[in-house]
């Protein structure tokens, strides 16, 4: 299987499968329990259906949209992730990179393997910053104003990460970074020599954003959840959320908003933008899906700041179906992660055309010449 045989999302989960050694595998594509909430945020796309209009003249189609005061050339973005050069040896330059060709946001994870400053000198696409708040203030200073002096569009924090999800795939497979060496581990790295090579021999990573703050004699092989237990702060609140938010003083997003309430006080907050989402089910499962939520939330606050569905698509037409809802934009993670570990930069760049394909196609079947006249009046819930 090669990058020319992926033709959707699926293709590249199963090339990056292949391409992978299992726990590196199996942290990307590995969610929290069950893994219930992961599988349900894709499967509630299909709880309802779309209903085309014809002969609307669709010989051109505007795919745009404005989110976090930004024009963006399609209505789908890259979730911040971290880790990405433990992926991929381009890691987050590839995918910055490619997030620049198709005129997109891209989100930078405090837990990136590149530096906030590498980064925000490389590309000109619109850009964000995800923050984890940590229990060392001066880290959560000091990321703010990189991030503010690297030119950053907007900050967005992360709100549902107060403990590590369950991740159980990764305690099986022993997964932490950077990977430790075990006889397990050995014979997986050994039967994926390609990235194993690459690994080793290419320019070293860490976690280029921490490692200031990270004091000596600290293991720093962490596995996430340990990451989360030990360094964020478990006595994080709306007054803190504030006061990031006036800290920061632009466009702000909180990420992992879900019900009604807390939407809400992101308006009173000051927030410009909420990311509907569970973390891609990686955090609390049993928690319902961005989709299902969305119609509710865009209702209560959908006037006062962008509403963005995050998690769960991988095709064009859940992005359809989410801005019929009345979703600003939609975003994702594993998407374009599959296709960084299958093939690097041209394997997000191969990803993000298919899906923007999809998007344009899907529009055009629709009878929608932009993204401003989907409305729900085209959708049938089943
Ligand atoms: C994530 N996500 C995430 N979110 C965040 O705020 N900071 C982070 O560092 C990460 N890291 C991360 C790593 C990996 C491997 C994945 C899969 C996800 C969550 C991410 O931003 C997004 O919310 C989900 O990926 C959305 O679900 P889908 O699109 O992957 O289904």
């Amino acid at each position: 299987m090669r990058l020319s045989d992926c033709h959707n999302i699926e293709d590249f989960r199963r090339l990056a499968k292949r391409r992978l050694p299992g726990p590196i595998f199996h942290y990307i594509d590995g969610a929290a329990d069950d893994e219930l909430t992961c599988r349900r945020n894709t499967d509630a796309y299909e709880s309802c259906d779309l209903v085309p209009n014809v002969l609307a003249g669709v010989e051109t189609v505007d795919m745009s949209t404005t989110v976090m005061g930004r024009k963006i050339a399609m209505p789908l973005f890259l979730s911040p992730t971290a880790l990405q050069r433990l992926f991929h040896w381009q890691g987050e330059r590839a995918v910055g990179r490619a997030a620049e060709k198709f005129g997109t946001f891209f989100g930078i994870s405090s837990l990136a393997t590149v530096s906030i400053e590498d980064v925000g000198g490389m590309i000109s696409t619109p850009k964000m910053f995800q923050l984890y708040v940590h229990k060392d203030k001066g880290l959560n200073h000091a990321m703010i104003a990189r991030a503010r002096d690297a030119k950053f569009d907007a900050l967005t924090l992360t709100v549902d990460t107060i403990v590590g999800g369950n991740r159980e795939r990764c305690l099986r497979t022993g997964f932490t970074s950077p990977p430790r060496l075990t006889p397990r581990s050995a014979l997986s790295f050994a039967a994926h020599p390609r990235w194993t090579l690459n690994y080793l021999f290419r320019e070293k990573f860490e976690l280029s954003n921490l490692k200031d703050h990270v004091s000596e004699g600290t293991n720093v092989a962490l596995s996430i959840a340990d990451y989360f237990n030990t360094m964020l702060d478990q006595s994080m609140d709306w007054k803190m959320a504030e006061a990031i938010r006036a800290e920061w003083g632009g466009e702000f997003c909180l990420k992992g908003i879900m019900s009604v309430d807390d939407a809400k006080r992101a308006v009173d907050i000051g927030a410009t933008a909420i990311m509907v989402s569970n973390h891609g089910g990686r955090q609390l499962d049993g928690s319902r899906a961005p989709f299902d939520q969305l119609a509710e939330i865009v209702d209560a606050v959908g006037d006062r700041l962008d509403v963005i569905c995050d998690g769960g698509i991988r095709r064009g037409s859940h992005v359809l179906k989410a801005l019929s809802v009345g979703a600003k934009a939609c975003s994702g993670g594993r998407l374009y992660l599959y296709a960084l570990a299958a093939a690097g930069q041209p394997g997000v760049e191969r990803a993000l055309g298919r899906l923007r394909d999809e998007i344009e196609r899907d529009m055009k079947l629709m009878g929608m010449r932009s993204v401003s006249e989907l409305s729900r009046d085209n959708l049938r819930w089943r």
